[in-house]
């Protein structure tokens, strides 16, 4: 069993996990992530490792209250335990000196986005996080962000903080910044990391996204992460979860997501039946 040090919300519907699990601690590189389950009936789920402390031998990740295995683990407290913590898995981001470096948050990836940033301007570059959300109450960890980054820009889509609008933007904040980057590494929901990496292409700037489909075992033999990358199949969870952005066929990605909603409603009306938050 794996204790739980810390769970809370950060922002609506975000939280904040840390668990301890030494094994994992000790090996975790930027770009992991690991398979939770939340009780022992519960399904196994992928979540991305967005800092970790390896003396006390715990790791965090930030995720998003969806459907039913995310809202059992916002109900779990410090000292609960879950059945399963698995990883580190996939491969770790490459970390190389490049020159200048574009990081890009949302969501759940504000949180994974922060060790990758650290790592690269631990190797000599030029760090610029940018992180996007519909409002300036969506937004965590900009300090902490800050603390390894030259430079952070934010984007909301309604204005209350940084800049209005949407990660469109992001060129022309940039060139009016004067800032054109080596390597743009996006994590957060596909649709952004699409919209980023459509973007990006004409401009010929390298990206990288962290793919997040359906999983189920996580170590290459299931299948059900599979996806199209330069029209090669490739399963997320061992030759990613890191991609070229611009090599990866996006309409059948989103295609494939959505292929179990209908199951997906189900559980989730029966877990929020037994919510108490
Ligand atoms: C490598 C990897 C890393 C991930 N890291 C994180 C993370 O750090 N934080 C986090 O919050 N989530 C992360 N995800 C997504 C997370 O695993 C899913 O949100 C989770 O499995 C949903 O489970 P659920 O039962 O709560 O929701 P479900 O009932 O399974 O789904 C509810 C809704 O969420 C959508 N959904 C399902 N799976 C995903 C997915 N993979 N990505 C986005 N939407 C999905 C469904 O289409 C549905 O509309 C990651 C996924 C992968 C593959
Ligand atoms: S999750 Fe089964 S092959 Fe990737």
């Amino acid at each position: 069993m794996y204790k739980i040090i810390e769970r809370r919300m950060i922002v609506p519907n975000l939280h904040e996990l840390t668990v301890e699990a030494p094994a994992v601690a000790e090996s975790v590189q930027p770009g992991n992530f690991v398979i939770i389950r939340p009780d022992p009936l519960g399904e196994r789920i992928p979540l991305s490792v967005a800092d970790w402390d390896r003396e006390a031998g715990t790791v965090t990740s930030i995720f998003m209250q969806v459907g039913a295995s995310t809202a059992k683990l916002a109900r779990l407290k410090p000292g609960d335990s879950v059945p399963t913590y698995v990883g580190p898995l996939g491969k770790e981001t490459v970390i190389e000196k490049v020159g200048s470096v574009l990081c890009i948050g949302g969501c759940y990836g504000i949180g994974s986005i922060y060790p990758i940033a650290r790592a690269l301007k631990e190797a000599g570059n030029h760090v610029v996080t940018l992180i996007e959300a519909r409002s300036s109450f969506l937004l965590y960890w900009e300090d902490k962000l800050a603390r390894v980054s030259d430079r952070v820009f934010v984007i909301t889509r309604d204005g209350t903080k940084g800049k209005k609008g949407h990660v469109g933007l992001i060129p022309d904040m940039m060139e009016r910044a004067g800032i054109a980057p080596r390597l743009v590494i996006v994590n957060g929901c596909t649709f952004q990391m699409m919209q980023v990496s459509r973007l990006t292409k004409p401009l010929g700037w390298k990206t990288i996204v962290s793919m997040n489909p359906i999983m189920i075992d996580g170590t290459g033999m299931c299948g059900v992460c599979r996806l199209s990358v330069d029209g090669k199949t490739k399963f997320a969870c061992v030759d990613g979860p890191d991609f070229d952005g611009h090599a990866i066929d996006w309409e059948e990605f989103l295609a494939r997501r959505k292929s179990y909603n209908p199951e997906e409603a189900d559980p989730l009306r029966r877990s929020s039946c037994r919510s108490h938050y």
